[in-house]
């Protein structure tokens, strides 16, 4: 039900006339999962106060907008996701408001009554609210959830339209603004954010913040913990846990080069500090490119810096993105595939071709194997350009969208050579620059820029775009360093482990042992068993090779209480959902149902509402 406010008959005239259609100022593209209509009013800049109550896991405060709106806009719409809304003002004056009925996607539309103004004028809209416990952009965790396990932590995930749930804003990629926050947190924590950020704890436990950059609401983010700092070079650090600070630090010593490396490819870093804050274990990705902070997984510290190309990955984003940004949730390829191609290029600048081609070959891989199984399920969500109308974006986070994009460009790249194809991609980032850009206008600018007729004939453009599957000139990728593997494998397969093997693995990387984990999915149950007697791998602490074996092993049908041991303290411990989608589902299709179930059961609690959303519907709870 619409629930009204404090509304006057002319506001409420007001408000029921507000969807009149109106000539926008300029054609941009609808973005389908915003009620804002930005070409009525806008936002710019954002004051935000806010009081953090582990308590009631609840944020209470006030957002203040600057908004400028069209001399006729008598309505300005912000996106909100089970906020409760306590007063809107708009130039200080209480003012008429309505939150609309809820979407079950979309959540809340607020709509507020603006004054009489001109098109010129800096309206100052303010709104007193308190988020929901269950706000979906919030995970309050106990300290028993934290690595230090003293103190609680809470952080924020806003991708894709989360960001509502947390402020009432225009939850759009294409509506930016600057912001300044304050904060209040009990005085023993620190809190940070998508900003220029503090080093050190303050006293009172009140933090100010400064974001001179324009940027969309999905890149808002804050973490509030039992938080220290440590530096990596001039311009780059880390905020972890004391008890975990000097591992990450240790891990991450190359972010600077990587910086460095970046720069020379695609032009400065356009946002002062590049700083990283390692999460705890529930975190439900492996790393958010919140501008100037990014957030990341500690299942990357592996000690041997063996996991760091998601550190590149989430740099990339600083261009690719976040200044840079897809227009619509419908464009997601273009922030994800141009940033997995910018990935794989700073890799290959900062540790070597041999090491960059390995990732790109795990990527041709992950593709084929998700274009096939969606080709059975749903081949329209093969399509880079996919249609998102009345779904959540969520829904186009897949390997479509970061390793179709990616072969794409690399095949585009294959096409005019790396010269042109750098020369073009500064000029696309610093002409877009902080500005957005739809899967049309990149069209558009690749066909009257970089590519000839031929060319573009050639590529098929239409087809890898608009169709589904993939075309017949995908490139292959292949790394020199995965033919002794892959050799190793198939001998494996046929005659299972022998002490060539043993004796290969233990000089191996991170990337070559996940590639035979990966080649030999569908060895006999036996021979899984006599190698990871041999090599232990039950117990190996590198979580992308643990989540690899336990889902080769799991479909192998392989069952020990060791492994059903092991399965169950990666589940609870790990929330990152790319670890935890793959390895419930070879649970459950290889006769471990009740297992993933008890599993599951016991790990839920402590996982974000993003994983819980998936594994609900997978283990349908
Ligand atoms: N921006 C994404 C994470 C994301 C996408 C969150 C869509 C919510 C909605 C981030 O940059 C990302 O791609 N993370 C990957 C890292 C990997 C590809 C190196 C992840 O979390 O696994
Ligand atoms: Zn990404």
């Amino acid at each position: 039900m619409a629930q009204i406010a404090s509304l006057s008959a002319g506001a409420a005239l007001l408000l029921a006339t507000a969807c009149a259609p109106n000539a926008p100022k300029m054609a941009t593209k609808k973005d389908v999962h915003t009620f804002a209509q930005p070409d009525q009013a806008r936002v710019h800049h954002l004051n935000l106060a806010l009081d953090v109550d582990f308590d009631a896991k609840q944020l209470r405060g006030v957002a203040l907008w600057n908004v400028t709106a069209e001399a006729n806009a008598d309505t300005l719409i912000l996106d909100t996701d089970r906020l409760s809304v306590q007063s809107v003002r708009v130039n200080g004056e209480t003012t008429a408001y309505v939150l609309g009925a809820p979407d079950a996607i979309l959540g809340t539309p607020l709509r507020i009554a603006l004054p009489k103004h001109g098109p010129e004028d800096t309206l100052r809209v303010e709104v007193a609210y308190q988020t929901h416990p269950e706000a979906g952009a919030l995970q309050w965790l106990s300290a028993e959830q934290t690595n230090g396990k003293t103190h609680p932590f809470l952080f924020t995930q806003s991708q894709a339209i989360l960001a509502r749930t947390w402020i009432p804003c225009q939850d759009g990629p294409g509506i930016r603004f600057t912001y300044n926050a304050t904060v209040q947190v009990p005085s023993h924590l620190m809190a940070v954010m998508s900003a220029e950020n503090p080093q050190t704890k303050t006293a009172d436990g009140t933090y100010s913040f400064r974001m001179p950059q324009a940027i969309p609401s999905y890149l808002m983010a804050l973490a509030v913990g039992d938080l220290a700092f440590a530096p990596l070079s001039e311009r780059t650090g880390v905020y972890a846990e004391p008890s975990f600070l000097s591992a990450c630090a240790n891990e991450f010593v190359d972010v600077e080069k990587m910086v460095q490396a970046a720069e020379s490819l695609y032009g400065p870093y356009a946002w002062g500090r590049y700083d990283l804050l390692v999460l705890p274990a529930s975190f439900p990705f492996g790393g958010m490119e919140n501008p100037r902070l990014t957030f990341a997984t500690p299942t990357i510290v592996a000690g041997d810096r063996s996991l760091v190309s998601l550190v590149a990955h989430e740099l990339a984003h600083s261009w690719s993105g976040n200044l840079v940004t897809n227009a619509t949730w419908n464009d997601f390829w273009l922030n994800e595939g141009f940033t997995v191609y910018f990935e794989n290029r700073i890799m290959e600048a900062v540790y070597g071709k041999e090491y960059a081609d390995m990732l790109a070959t795990l990527s041709h891989r992950e593709l084929l194997e998700t274009v096939d199984e969606f080709m059975q399920s749903a081949p329209n969500d093969t399509k880079l350009a996919i249609d998102l109308t009345g779904r959540n974006p969520d829904d186009g986070v897949t390997a479509i969208a970061y390793e179709k994009g990616f072969h794409f460009l690399l095949l585009i790249e294959k096409t005019v050579g790396r010269p042109r194809w750098d020369a073009f991609l500064n000029g696309y980032f610093e002409q877009n620059g902080f500005g957005t850009v739809t899967t049309e206008q990149f069209e558009k600018r690749i066909t009257t820029e970089l590519l000839s007729d031929e060319e573009a004939a050639q590529i098929n453009l239409d087809e890898w775009i608009h169709g589904t599957g993939l075309p017949k000139n995908c490139p292959e990728p292949t790394a020199t360093r995965f033919d002794r593997v892959d050799a190793l494998a198939k001998e494996f397969k046929a005659n299972g482990t022998n002490a060539t093997l043993t004796a290969a693995w233990a000089e191996w990387s991170t990337h070559e042992r996940l590639r035979l984990l990966q080649s030999i999915e569908g060895a006999p149950a036996d021979a899984l068993r006599a190698l990871d007697a041999a090599l232990r791998l039950t117990e190996t602490t590198n979580a992308e090779l643990a989540a690899q074996w336990l889902q080769t092993a799991a479909k192998a049908r392989l069952q020990t209480p060791e492994l059903a041991a092991a399965t169950r303290s990666f589940l609870v411990r790990v929330g990152r959902r790319k670890f935890l989608t793959p390895t419930y589902e070879a649970l459950l299709k290889n006769g471990q149902a009740e297992l993933a179930r008890s599993i599951y059961r016991e790990a839920r609690p402590g996982y974000h509402a993003v994983a819980r959303g998936t594994l609900d519907a997978l283990l349908n709870e």
